[in-house]
């Protein structure tokens, strides 16, 4: 009997090895644009959750259909035309990576701690009976362990919260996971952002619900046993609400007499 080639297990390895990874590449590529579908549409979902009207059962797209995306510029808070940059194809995470469509942020303005910040956000607008009534914007910033990602629904009031779905993160299951806890989430609603003043009053914090009467709708109670995840979420709500963020957007709605005005 013919003797094995001592290099003959290595090289049977080597082919076995190329071969499946060559595999798990082309599912990886073939599987692509149904992931990237699939991300979609659970984006689509959470703002229609965010916005308290998501029904299952129904086809989200079916659901999505009367939502008017927006580009939003956020320094001067004004619209982007559609003819300049279509909404429905904007990516926001992509437009991080360039500097033309984004910006550093100095460490004094960097207060949800972020990579950087885009120029333009992806905002979704609500309307009933050709009134918008609802608006949803995203918001993120860093938690304990990660970026944690969400939409805020406003009334047309722009200061009262009608909904919040924090749909992305990497914090802990049953800490600061809880985020997504649908009963820690209904209690941000009615909450209002801006006091009487104008200014940014929303606070997240541990005792929340134990707040003066008159603090009480600016007080959302923060989860017990995960402080730091606590912090972020109110770090990230003064930073998206506050003058970097959609501050400036807010005011040139309010000065134009509300959406409807
Ligand atoms: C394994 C592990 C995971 C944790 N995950 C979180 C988390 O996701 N968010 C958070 O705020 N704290 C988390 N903590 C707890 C923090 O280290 C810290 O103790 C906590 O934020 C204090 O909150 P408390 O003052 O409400 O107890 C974790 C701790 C451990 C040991």
């Amino acid at each position: 009997m013919a003797e094995e080639h001592p290099l003959r297990p290595f090289y049977t390895v080597l082919v076995l090895a190329f071969g499946c990874s060559l595999l798990v590449a082309s599912a990886a590529i073939g599987l692509r644009p149904q992931q990237d579908a699939n991300r979609l549409l659970d984006q689509k979902r959470n703002i229609l959750r965010a916005a308290g009207v998501y029904e299952a059962g129904i086809p989200v797209d079916e659901q999505f259909g009367a939502v008017q995306t927006r580009l939003v510029d956020l320094q001067s808070g004004a619209y982007v035309a559609d003819e300049k940059i279509d909404p429905n194809s904007y990516d926001q995470q992509a437009a991080l990576l360039s500097p033309e469509l984004s910006r550093e942020l100095s460490s004094e303005e960097n207060i949800a701690g972020l990579r950087g910040l885009e120029n333009y956000a992806k905002i979704y607008l609500f309307s009933d009976q050709d009134r918008i009534d609802k608006v949803v914007l995203p918001v993120r910033g860093k938690g304990l362990w990660s970026t944690m990602y969400a939409y805020v629904a406003l009334d047309s009031d722009l200061s009262t919260i009608e909904g919040i779905s924090f749909y992305e993160h990497g914090e802990t299951p049953g800490l600061g996971g809880e985020i997504e806890n649908p009963r820690w989430q209904a209690g941000w609603q009615g909450k209002k952002l801006f006091g009487p003043d104008g200014e940014m009053e929303l606070s997240v914090v541990k005792g929340g619900a134990q707040v003066s009467e008159e603090q009480q709708p600016y007080s959302v109670d923060g989860l017990s046993g995960a402080t730091l995840t606590t912090q972020g979420v109110d770090n990230l709500m003064r930073f998206w609400f506050g003058e970097h963020g959609y501050e400036p957007f807010i005011a040139r709605i309010k000065q134009e007499g509300g959406f409807n005005g």
